[in-house]
């Protein structure tokens, strides 16, 4: 993994941690980074949940402007795939994920919230989709989820002008899902997840794909998916757990492996 981009467990919780100072402008190696930590959080059992955090001054300033700006049309066309690889080895991670936006959001970076379940945001944190001042589009997923989450006019609002939008009216679109004060974002992140750490991870991580790959489907298939999901619960440990401890009326919350 890259230095730049570090996981580090504690208690349940996998932080994958951007560190490039000043900005944590994603270059090729977070990119590449970032797809291995999410990687390593998918797989180690000692990670229910997972906090992404670019530290306590920015989340990320987007893709290297620097890295990018002598690059070809052929070289974009080998790196394009890499830019949304890296969000969505973070949307496809079976395990809840929460982006933890402490100062700027954008570009990428937006992306990388974006490709998170939720977002907590420092009251003064600002996010948007600049990449239009520079002459390009979002090329991280941020014209389909930004839209996917909040609309296509107001994905069409932010992403064609460029704006940023502060954290109050990230609130309003539904682009961020709960406003802390800065010194809170990660604590208030880690909190939000720590409700599935000892929960039923099988079940969880089937809620999500349920959801997920149902909003890229018709009803019909969206349902079928639900259907096998739930069905294949049947033969998990959680669900029997769950179904045991309700029966014997149990106290307190099923002891979830
Ligand atoms: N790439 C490379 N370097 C960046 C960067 C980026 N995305 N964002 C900031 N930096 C660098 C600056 O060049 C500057 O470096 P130097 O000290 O060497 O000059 C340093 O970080 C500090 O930045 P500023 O001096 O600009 O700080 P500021 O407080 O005045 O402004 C900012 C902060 C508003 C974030 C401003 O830096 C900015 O607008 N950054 C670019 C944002 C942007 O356009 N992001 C989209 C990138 S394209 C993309 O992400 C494509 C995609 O979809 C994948």
């Amino acid at each position: 993994m890259s230095d730049l981009v570090r996981l580090e467990v504690e208690d349940g919780i996998g932080t994958v941690r951007l560190d490039r100072p000043p900005m944590n402008a994603l270059n090729a190696e977070i990119q590449h980074g970032l797809v291995a930590a999410c990687r390593e959080a998918a797989e180690r059992s000692d990670v229910a949940a997972v906090v992404v955090y670019g530290g306590e001054k920015v989340f990320a300033a987007g893709a290297d402007i620097k890295e990018m700006e002598t690059m070809s049309y052929t070289d974009m066309v080998d790196h394009s795939g890499l830019l949304q690889d890296f969000t969505r080895a973070l949307a496809r991670l079976p395990k809840p994920t929460v982006a933890a936006v402490t100062g700027y959001a954008l570009g990428g970076g937006c992306e990388v919230a974006l490709a998170c379940d939720w977002r907590v945001a420092a009251e003064d944190a600002r996010l948007g989709q600049p990449e239009i001042l520079l002459g390009i589009i979002p090329g991280a997923g941020g014209t389909q989820r930004l839209a996917r989450l909040v609309g296509p006019a107001r994905a069409k609002d932010l992403v064609l002008s460029g704006r940023f939008v502060d954290a109050r009216e990230a609130l309003a679109i539904g682009l961020v899902d709960r406003v802390v004060p800065a010194a809170e974002v990660y604590t208030a992140s880690r909190e939000l997840v720590s409700r599935y750490v000892g929960g039923p991870s099988y079940a969880v991580r089937a809620a999500k794909e349920a959801i997920d790959r149902g909003l890229e489907v018709d009803l019909e298939t969206g349902l079928e998916i639900e259907r096998q999901l739930f069905a294949g619960l049947f033969a998990t440990r959680d669900r029997a757990t769950g179904m045991r401890h309700f029966v014997e009326k149990g106290k307190g919350p099923a002891p979830f492996e």
